[in-house]
């Protein structure tokens, strides 16, 4: 089967994509089309062989019932029964929007739509091209979301083709969808109604209309034994190829344990992927890093999660971390998914963190210009057992600038680089009990100690290597002066990379 692709703009609808996908409803076809949420599949679904041609495109165990998508709320009493009275006020806020209700069905609603079911769940979905859809359809459309079974929901048309590409007659591209995660679920058959799937409705928002609601035990955390209310929660979901491990801890711990983690896979030669945000990205020096949103605005993180999920089953890693977000708003829907993709893998980010006498190193020249960079790049070419953020300074740093022009002559010959150097003044934040702090000479050493009370870890770099080698001052000599001194700071730095490994093993 040839997959039709169509494109159009919600702010402006093109009727005839609109005539085209009714009529293939109509015809008990499958078109996807966008939601607010996530693409759905959708189907007539008044009609079984519709149902069942559903499960087959997307691979899906049949007992796992479909969401029923209308577009007018009258038109909710001819497929549910028994409609519970706070459900006016729960649509009149949050319909059309991202809300599932369960009700139970109306006979006009085939078995084959509710997986077997009794009850039916009814959304009515405020993209205006899904209203526009379920309508041409004749009122009524189910709608899974529109991936193969087990893989991360789409959230744009090209994520529906990379899935159901040949499988279904239509796709309707309207961009990029704007939530990212499914509908909250609600199950309206209980009192109080009770919460089946969190989405970007929370229960403080149910809780401001009708009251308190309950919510399914299940949905987080792999403790409870119990079977999830809705089937579909059940299944392992939004499942990436890699193993996805969620990281749990205050979020320093979480950036160190990731960065060991990381550092020691790098060494072994197979990267690991990491899922940072824009506050913690620079932190990350190995791996493949992929940012998921701001910390600030959790709803960008809801939007990017299943698309850094299908990004990284392009790329060659084996494991996946990622970092843990708060449970606040769509937080909880955000951790449901996450845990769910990880088959509820977690690790407690304290536990594996490993104590390190030192975490960061930090060469102190005068003007950070050469001898400090140098010494910085060095080292991290060298093996280290454990992972550092290395780092140069200067004394007398006025305003940043790039290495000195010889300086990087030098390296580049030896195929190392300080094209991102930037000089930086030495504050006394650098000095911190697990920072190592390595003075290029005795003068710049005294200094520090005089003019920062509490200095403890400052040493000379000689000192710290147990060589007196003296190291030289290429400054306004030629090109041949930086190459004698990267001689000495190279054999200097190889000391220290051993004093650390040595120090490295002793906390093994
Ligand atoms: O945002 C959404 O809800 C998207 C878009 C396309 O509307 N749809 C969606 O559908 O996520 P799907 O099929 O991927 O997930 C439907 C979930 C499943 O977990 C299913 O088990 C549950 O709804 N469900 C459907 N009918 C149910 C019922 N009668 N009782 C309990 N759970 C039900
Ligand atoms: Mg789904």
């Amino acid at each position: 089967m040839e997959t039709i692709v169509r494109k159009t703009d919600k702010n402006q609808i093109d009727t005839e994509v609109i005539r085209e996908a009714g009529e293939i409803l109509r015809n008990g076809g499958l078109v996807a089309f966008p939601t607010e949420t996530v693409y759905g599949l959708g189907a007539d679904a008044l009609k079984e062989e519709a149902a069942k041609k559903t499960y087959e495109a997307k691979g899906r165990p049949s007992d796992n019932p479909l969401i029923v998508h209308i577009a007018d709320y009258e038109d909710l009493k001819k497929i549910a029964v028994n409609i519970p009275a706070e459900t006016d006020a729960l649509a009149a806020h949050f319909w059309p929007g991202p809300l599932t209700m369960i009700f139970e069905k109306s006979d006009i609603v085939p078995y084959g739509t509710t997986g077997g079911l009794d009850t039916i769940a009814v959304r009515m979905p405020s993209d205006p091209i899904a209203a526009e859809v379920i309508r041409a359809a004749g009122g009524f459309v189910s709608a899974p979301s529109a991936n193969t079974s087990g893989r991360p929901s789409p959230t744009t048309a090209q994520h529906v083709l990379e899935d159901l590409n040949g499988r279904i007659d239509m796709v309707i591209d309207g961009g990029s969808v704007d939530i990212g995660l499914e509908s909250t679920i609600l199950d309206m058959t209980v009192d109080p109604p009770m919460i089946l799937r969190p989405g970007a409705i929370t229960s403080d928002m149910f809780e401001e209309v009708i009251g308190p609601v309950s919510v399914d035990e299940t949905i987080l955390g792999s403790e409870s034994e119990k079977a999830p209310k809705a089937p579909g929660m059940k299944y392992r979901h939004y499942a990436p190829k890699a193993k996805l491990i969620i990281v749990e801890g205050d979020l320093r711990d979480e950036i160190l344990a990731i960065r060991q983690i990381a550092y020691a896979a790098h060494r072994e030669g197979k990267p690991v992927g990491i899922i940072a945000t824009d506050e913690t990205l620079p932190f990350y020096k190995y791996g493949i890093v992929k940012n998921i949103g701001t910390r600030e605005n959790e709803k960008t993180i809801a939007r990017n999660l299943y698309r850094v999920l299908r990004e990284f089953d392009e790329e060659a890693v084996d494991a996946i971390y990622s970092e843990s977000f708060a449970m606040q708003g769509i937080g909880k829907a955000i951790m449901n998914r996450l845990e769910k993709a990880a088959g509820h893998l977690r690790v407690s980010a304290a536990a594996i963190v490993k104590e390190q006498r030192y975490r960061r190193i930090i060469f102190v020249s005068s003007t950070d210009s050469a001898q400090g960079p140098m010494a910085a790049e060095l080292l991290r070419n060298e093996e280290l057992e454990q992972e550092y953020v290395i780092d140069s300074r200067g004394m007398v740093v006025l305003f940043p600038e790039p290495a000195n022009q010889k300086a990087e002559a030098i390296m580049k010959s030896a195929g190392m680089t300080l094209e991102d150097h930037s000089s930086r003044q030495f504050d006394d934040e650098n000095l911190q009990n697990d920072v190592l702090v390595l003075a290029i000479s005795d003068a710049i050493k005294n200094k520090i100690l005089t003019e920062y009370k509490k200095a403890e870890n400052v040493y000379t770099l000689n000192e710290f290597a147990g060589d007196s080698t003296e190291i030289p001052d290429p400054y306004g000599k030629p090109l041949t002066a930086y190459g004698e001194c990267y001689e000495v700071l190279k054999a200097l730095v190889r000391k220290v990379a051993e004093k650390l490994n040595v120090l490295a093993e002793g906390e093994e």
